[in-house]
């Protein structure tokens, strides 16, 4: 399957690194690294406490690894939507495997936090995937149709354009352990094809879906294309400037 789409490719720093020194090292060397190119498009999503620290160039979007689903009000230590979008931030993660384990965040919840960003015209990233017992029991089709259908509830086939999902397996998340080109093919299909059965054809076609886990220079392009994936969530190696610049680059 050859997919012509503009590639994707984000990086998570999740809660890293400690130090905003360190931090604004890691985005001066990765904006002085990537070519700037039409055939991908790079996203970076810092902890939120740096995002007014980052200033965005044309060679990469800002996103925030989690979003409330309030505009405003009393809710201790959230960050609105609306917040975000006044720092330049174009893109939410919602529903990453690790807010759902440590807290305890449910496909309802995620569900309200894909409206609230939807309607306030943020890009969301919505992460999917199964654990290795979910796996293991053959049971993570069912899994992730479920986590897709209850977090995209109420929302519209138009409004789908400002989403993009991610394939995330939790045993392939920082084990250096990864599906096989086959099962992200699987996964990629499978998708496409929840996607139509909720919306159609057309809306599943045009879906932006990326792959995540274990990513490096070395397996990343394995993951995307030939697997009719258009992307990369990458975690650990984003973390490393010179390591998340040579993914980038991989790709235009
Ligand atoms: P790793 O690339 O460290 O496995 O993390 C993947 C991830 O969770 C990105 O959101």
């Amino acid at each position: 399957m050859i997919n012509k789409k503009q590639k994707i490719i984000i990086a998570n720093w999740k809660m890293n690194p400690v130090d905003l020194v360190e931090a604004e090292n890691l985005i001066k060397t990765v904006r002085r690294g990537i070519k700037k190119s039409d055939d991908r498009k790079v996203i970076i999503c810092p902890p939120s406490i740096y995002l007014s620290k980052i200033k965005t160039n044309s060679h990469f979007d800002l996103g925030i690894q989690n979003i409330f689903w309030e505009d405003k009000g009393a809710y201790t230590g959230e960050v609105s939507v609306l917040m975000a979008k006044n720092l330049d931030v174009k893109y939410a993660i919602v529903g990453h495997s690790e807010r759902r384990l440590y807290m305890k965040e449910t496909n309802e919840m995620i569900n309200a936090k894909i409206v609230s960003t939807l309607k306030n015209n943020l890009k969301v990233v919505l992460c999917i995937g199964e654990s290795l017992a979910e796996k293991n029991k053959d049971r993570a089709s069912e899994i992730i149709e479920r986590q897709i259908r209850e977090a995209l509830k109420n929302i519209k086939k138009s409004q789908i354009s400002n989403l993009i999902i991610a394939y995330e397996p939790i045993w392939a998340i920082g084990t250096g352990q990864t599906p096989s080109q086959d099962e992200v093919m699987s996964m990629s299909l499978f998708l496409k094809k929840i996607i139509t059965n909720l919306y159609d054809r057309k809306t599943a076609e045009n879906l932006d879906i990326l792959y995540g886990g274990s990513v490096n220079s070395q397996n990343a392009l394995d993951f995307v294309d030939s697997t009719g994936m258009n992307g990369l969530l990458v975690g650990g190696a984003s973390l490393n400037a010179s390591e998340f610049v040579r993914i980038v680059n991989l790709f235009g």
